[in-house]
């Protein structure tokens, strides 16, 4: 992709960090973000003369302003907790949702050509039925899991109603360099980087035997490229389509670090699925293919990017 004008909410992320570093060299780079959870040390050269970062909160800012002339829209920005979202259900709707629909609403009074938004695998909720294939029926269970099944329906609709074209990524857990370990809300991989880099046991919640499908965020920004390629329009798993424990996953982190410390098991949480596994044959439909074969690999990098951070 070369001299396209691009938006990219939430680009201060940790997704959205690694979207705007690929693409800045070639594009016009704009990122709105309000540094909720974001920070611009995550991208590699804040300086570059190609890219622009206006610092506002989508639901304060001009989007029709900043849609004019915009080819691509990659729109990352949202409430990223589902334990934040059961706290503050309303803000939940206002950020994910609302703003989402004006911001589409913008983009087709502008002819954006696509929007490539970021959703979730929390979509399927309680649905058990494995591996998980785009046409199950969507299940969420959080405000956040509902936010995101909204605004794949309101992609639709404006799909639909006023051509604008869009691809939903339904990310499954993702991870990589950049992922916050402070927030109380950190996923499993940074939390077990970061508690063996300080010498301190991890927490497992139950008995370990839960599965989950674990995608490198490298993976997850040719996704969002892939998507704003192809002229698909609908709705893609991220994931590597291959299951690993949290047993299994904390014995490679501490094999990684040369650690001997053993994990805390502690009580499982409320609402904490058991499995789960993506179906990941749609990929197919924007051209991409995803090697899990490389997960020890992408692992030992994401390490590595921890150790510079302590
Ligand atoms: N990380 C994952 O495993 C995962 C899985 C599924 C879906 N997702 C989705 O991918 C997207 C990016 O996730 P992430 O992990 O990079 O999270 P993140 O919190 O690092 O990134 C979100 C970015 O959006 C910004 N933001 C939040 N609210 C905003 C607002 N009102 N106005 C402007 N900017 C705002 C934040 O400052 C941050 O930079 C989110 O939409 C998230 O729901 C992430």
């Amino acid at each position: 992709m070369k001299n396209k004008n691009i938006l990219i909410t939430g680009g201060l992320g940790f997704i959205g960090s690694h979207i705007a570093d690929e693409l800045m060299d070639d594009n016009h780079i704009t990122i709105i973000d309000n540094l909720s959870t974001g920070n611009i040390k995550n991208l590699k050269n804040p300086e570059n003369d190609n890219l622009k970062i206006v610092k506002e909160d989508i639901r304060n800012s001009n989007l029709k302003e900043l849609t004019t002339d915009i080819d691509y829209i990659f729109h990352l920005a949202a409430m990223a907790s589902v334990p934040l979202s059961v706290e503050n259900p309303i803000e939940c709707n206002d950020v994910n949702v609302n703003a989402t629909v004006e911001l589409l609403k913008a983009a087709a009074d502008n002819g954006v050509e696509k929007i490539v938004f970021s959703s979730s695998s929390a979509v399927y909720g309680e649905n058990r039925n494995m591996p998980l294939k785009e046409t199950e029926p969507l299940m969420p269970t959080s405000p956040y899991a509902a936010s995101k099944a909204s605004c794949e329906l309101y992609l639709k609709s404006f799909h639909d109603s006023y051509g604008l074209n869009y691809t939903a990524l339904r990310y499954f857990n993702v991870f990589g360099p950049k992922q916050d370990k402070n927030s109380q809300y950190a996923a499993v991989i940074p939390n077990f980087i970061s508690a063996l880099l300080e010498g301190k046991q991890a927490i497992i919640y139950g008995d370990g035997e839960q599965t989950r499908d674990f995608v490198y965020v490298g993976d997850v920004v040719r996704a969002n490229i892939a998507a704003c390629k192809s002229d698909f329009n609908g709705v893609v798993n991220v994931a590597s389509g291959e299951k690993l424990t949290i047993n299994r996953l904390y014995e490679i982190v501490k094999d990684t670090l040369g650690s001997d410390l053993e994990p805390d098991y502690q009580p499982e949480r409320l609402g904490d699925i058991k499995h789960s596994l993506a179906d990941v044959s749609g990929m197919e439909n924007i051209d991409l293919k995803i090697d899990s074969k490389d997960f020890e690999k992408q692992l030992s990098e994401t390490v590595n990017w921890f150790k510079t951070i302590l």
